[in-house]
């Protein structure tokens, strides 16, 4: 059985990373077009930088959760049948131990090169201008989508959608496309399509189930189900 999974920020809630549009979210606190757009780099780069600085900094201090592990359990036994899709910057699922993930919006854990386009896993912070590994610019930015950027790998993306059998949703508001769209376009290629959310999420409607609970419990509860 071919699956597709797609996660957002919900999944990791509850290892304490705040979601983006929920009450608590990281965008109560910030306006999406001042730290996560080309526009906002160019014309503040600083703050830009001190906003990512310190959520890769806070991933040192939170860990997966049982929902990470479950899909990674999931993705042992699958194998190349399942695609784990992430919306995430995070590192939770590579830590909870899942076997290969696309993460579609970037990775707070590598930095890009403006001056030579070199791409480099990063750890530390990219505020105080580090030079690039590659040609020594002082010219790092995070290596994440921003809004008006193109998603990596929709190609592959896009080619497990059409053959998957399950399409599964964990996590997200269906509020960004293009990976709001996933559900439409799994189904529309004969998918089965499943919602695991908190709440129903703006794209409800096109799920044919949707499961409203918390991650941590209706993630590991699917997956068992699954597996038999
Ligand atoms: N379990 C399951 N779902 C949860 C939990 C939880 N413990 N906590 C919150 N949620 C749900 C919320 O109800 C909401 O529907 O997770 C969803 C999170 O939505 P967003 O904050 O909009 O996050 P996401 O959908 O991943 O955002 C998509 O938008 O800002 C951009 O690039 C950013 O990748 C991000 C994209």
């Amino acid at each position: 059985m071919k699956v597709v999974v797609l996660t957002g920020a919900g999944i990791s809630a509850e290892s304490g990373v705040p979601t983006f549009r929920d009450a608590d979210g990281l965008w109560e606190g910030h306006r999406v077009e001042d730290v996560a757009t080309p526009e906002a780099f160019d014309a503040a780069p600083s703050v830009v930088q001190a906003f990512y600085d310190a959520r890769r900094a806070a991933l040192t201090t939170v860990d997966p959760n049982p929902a990470h592990d479950a899909l990674a359990r999931l993705g042992e036994v699958l194998g190349d049948e399942l695609l784990l899709v992430t919306q995430n910057i995070d590192d939770l699922h590579e830590r909870a131990g899942s076997p290969t993930v696309l993460h579609m919006h970037g990775e707070l854990l590598a930095a890009w090169c403006t001056a030579c386009g070199h791409r480099v896993r990063w750890a530390g912070t990219l505020g105080d201008q580090p030079p690039c590994p590659g040609c020594g610019a002082p010219a790092l930015r995070p290596d994440v989508v921003w809004f008006g950027e193109v998603p990596y790998e929709m190609d592959r993306i896009v080619d497990a959608l059409v053959d998957a059998d399950l399409f599964v949703s964990v996590g997200t508001s269906g509020a960004v496309y293009p990976a709001a769209g996933f559900v439409q376009q799994a189904r529309a290629y004969g998918a089965r399509t499943l919602e695991l959310n908190l709440q129903p999420s703006e794209g409800s409607r096109w799920f044919h189930e949707s499961r409203q609970g918390p991650a941590g419990l209706l993630v590991p509860a699917w997956v068992d189900s699954l597996l038999g």
